[in-house]
């Protein structure tokens, strides 16, 4: 993208005349908004340190980074300005500070616009970039903004904007600061490494030979809570016109990077001076299939869970969903699918069974060496679900029909909503909880069942509930770069509310039976220490998988997003499994996150567990089977 292909918005300011000869650093001053926006300057001495195709970059050629709050570097906007001019010119320009952004919601960039050539002094000056890390303060690696609070995913959010407050750099501390205080700046990456997959640009987020927090075993920056890895930048479109490479994926090794700093499409950014290049990729190159195997009886039932991606019966991904989950989950017993459409996907029409849609899957699954699952789902009421018109995304259950069954079948409709009833049992069987409540508008509702094992002589034994969700979306939130603070973190509201209703109803299976098994599963659009999810475990009385089963906390990742390994599926046990006497194990599949984006199946990865639902001898004897 060109930013000359985009209307310009700048902030408006009287056309002032500054009276004497400034310095870039006194032009950009200690802050992100320049104090002479909008005055015209004259006298602004500098080198020509780079050229793009819309302008070039001038750095003081006073002795460099005496003050590390301060850029000495600018951009020049003047497409015709920079036509005859070199890199290693001196210069002499004058021209109008801008404050310049794309976007409302983005940061402002500070340039020097409608520049006029004063004098040109010598040529083939020698140009060095700045090695980040070593000619710069260390990048801070934990806080973005002094506006986030010291929680860049607090609710509420979007409190203040960068652009009203103009709080005063902290390079050392907050990682917009310390880029921003390098707006314009050559600098140098060394030992680049890719943490994201390139964009539809070639974008690609990177960090270099300094220190990062958050590394997880692929190499990649995971988000943890308080740590958003504001350490990364993200390389943008090459200044020589040349591409980025689009297979670049999480953990490759680049060569050497240089270029300048800017802020665009809502980031800042490297613009390379010529396209990255891949120097070596992570070994092996796939997953291996978990390690979790089904004992086939109660002490040691697989659970998987995958969010499908817009799955329907003639999708071309079908057969390779199919392979995953027999190949890399090991076919659990149980499935959680999440984004499976109708039978015609996204044709917008009446059609909101999913029947051929499941039916597909199956068969797929067992033409790959696979169980014969059954499958259960509640068709939504037409595009009452969000998702991308027609499809009608919703949840769906695979199980193995030789082992599991749906206890006393009674299924709801879309509109119907289930209940706790004394057993406990559910009123639909399976059922969707509240589904008429305004919190689920445009949304997926939870598909609540409750499951027995069928045992050796046909009856019906250790029965456990499940919760099957897929929370609102991200959708609506700015960049974690942005002008909001901290970021507006869309859809929230939702989630919180989705949460409290899922919660309340968990709740009141335990309140019944304080050793019910209970399971929910799922991809939550949210992050396990985000108040969503904070509060859905204090209010439902589950825990965290991930945390019972010890997964390190820089592994807990399956989904790609900016610069981070991020966790928007997750699964939660009630006390009865997180405690019961054959430990719980989990695991995250990164078969999606770490290949290329033409590799990629789906957006997310999916996970399995093993867990334990013989039910607690006490408890047993309630049951009525
Ligand atoms: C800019 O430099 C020229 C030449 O040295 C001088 O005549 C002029 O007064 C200067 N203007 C400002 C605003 O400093
Ligand atoms: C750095 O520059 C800013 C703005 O020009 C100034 O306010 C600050 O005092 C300087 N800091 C040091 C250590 O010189
Ligand atoms: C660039 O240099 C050429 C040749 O000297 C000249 O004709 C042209 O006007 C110059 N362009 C600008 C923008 O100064
Ligand atoms: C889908 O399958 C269910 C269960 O077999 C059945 O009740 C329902 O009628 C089917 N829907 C359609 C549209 O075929
Ligand atoms: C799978 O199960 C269905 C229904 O239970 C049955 O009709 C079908 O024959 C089974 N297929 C295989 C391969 O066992
Ligand atoms: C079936 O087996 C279970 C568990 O061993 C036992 O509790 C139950 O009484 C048996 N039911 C019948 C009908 O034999
Ligand atoms: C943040 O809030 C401001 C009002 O203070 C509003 O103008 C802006 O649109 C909001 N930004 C986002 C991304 O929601
Ligand atoms: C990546 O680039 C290659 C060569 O330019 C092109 O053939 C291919 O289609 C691109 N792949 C994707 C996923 O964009």
């Amino acid at each position: 993208m060109s930013s000359s292909s985009l209307v310009r918005l700048c902030s408006l300011a009287a056309t002032v005349a500054v009276s004497s000869a400034l310095t870039i650093a006194e032009i950009n001053g200690d802050k992100y908004l320049s104090p002479y926006n909008g005055q015209t300057v004259s006298n602004v001495s500098g080198i020509v340190t780079a050229k793009g195709p819309d302008g070039l970059w001038l750095r003081s050629d006073a002795e460099r980074r005496q003050n590390f709050t301060t850029s000495e570097s600018i951009y020049v906007f003047g497409r015709a300005f920079a036509t005859n001019l070199t890199v290693g010119d001196a210069i002499v320009v004058g021209g109008q500070v801008q404050e310049y952004r794309s976007n409302k919601d983005y940061v402002y960039l500070t340039e020097l616009s409608s520049p006029v050539l004063q004098s040109k002094g010598s040529s083939g000056n020698n140009v060095e970039p700045l090695i980040i890390g070593e000619d710069t303060a260390q990048p801070p690696s934990e806080q973005y903004s002094s506006l986030d609070g010291g929680d860049v995913f607090a609710v509420p959010n979007n409190v203040s904007l960068v652009s009203v407050a103009n709080p005063v750099l902290n390079p050392k501390q907050y990682g917009m600061d310390f880029w921003e205080s390098l707006s314009g700046e050559l600098v140098k990456v060394r030992k680049p490494t890719a943490i994201s997959k390139a964009n539809n640009f070639g974008d690609t987020w990177v960090y270099g030979d300094w220190e990062v927090t958050g590394k997880n075993s692929r190499a990649g920056l995971t988000t943890v809570d308080k740590d958003a890895n504001p350490e990364a930048i993200i390389i943008g479109s090459p200044l020589d016109g040349t591409k980025n490479p689009n297979a670049t994926k999480l953990g490759d090794e680049l060569e050497e990077i240089t270029g300048v700093v800017t802020y665009a499409f809502g980031f800042y950014r490297i613009l390379p001076t010529t396209a990255i290049t891949v120097k070596n990729s992570q070994e092996p190159a796939l997953p291996s299939a978990t390690k979790l195997i089904s004992e086939g009886k109660c002490n040691g039932l697989t659970f998987g869970a995958y969010n499908v991606e817009n799955l329907f019966a003639e999708s071309a991904h079908l057969p390779t969903i199919a392979s995953h989950i027999v190949e890399y989950l090991n076919a659990p017993d149980f499935m959680f699918l999440q984004e499976v459409q109708d039978d015609n996907g996204p044709t917008n029409d009446d059609v909101v069974s999913a029947n051929l849609t499941l039916s597909a899957l199956t068969a797929a699954i067992a033409a790959a060496g696979g169980p014969n699952y059954t499958f259960t789902d509640i068709a939504p009421t037409k595009n009452q679900d969000g998702g991308a018109p027609g499809g009608n995304i919703r949840t769906a259950y695979l199980y193995d029909p030789s082992l599991i069954r749906l206890s006393k079948p009674n299924p709801g409709t879309s509109v119907d909503a289930s209940e706790v009833l004394p057993g406990p049992t559910l009123k639909y069987n399976p059922g969707r909880i509240d589904p008429t409540n305004e919190a689920w508008t445009a949304s997926r509702k939870p598909l609540v069942a409750q499951w027995e094992l069928i045992g050796t002589n046909g009856t019906g034994q250790h029965t456990f509930f499940t919760v099957n969700v897929h929370f609102g979306s991200k959708g609506g939130s700015s960049s974690i770069q942005g002008d909001a603070r901290p970021p507006a973190n869309g859809g929230v509201e939702d989630r919180q509310a989705q949460a409290e209703l899922t919660a309340n109803f968990v709740k009141s299976i335990l309140d019944i039976d304080p050793s019910a098994r209970i399971i929910t599963a799922g991809d939550f659009n949210e992050f396990a220490f985000v108040k969503p999810m904070t509060d859905y475990v204090a209010l439902s009385g589950l825990q965290d998988l991930d945390q019972v089963a010890g997964i390190d906390q820089l592994e807990r990742y399956t989904y790609l997003f900016d610069m981070n390994s991020q966790q928007l599926d997750h699964m939660y046990v009630s006390p009865a499994i997180a405690e019961a006497q054959t430990k719980a194990q989990y695991e995250h599949i990164h078969i999606n996150t770490w290949p290329d984006k033409a590799g990629e199946t789906s957006d997310h990865d999916p996970s399995v567990a093993k867990l334990d639902v013989c039910a607690p001898a006490a408890a047993a004897a309630s049951y009525r089977v």
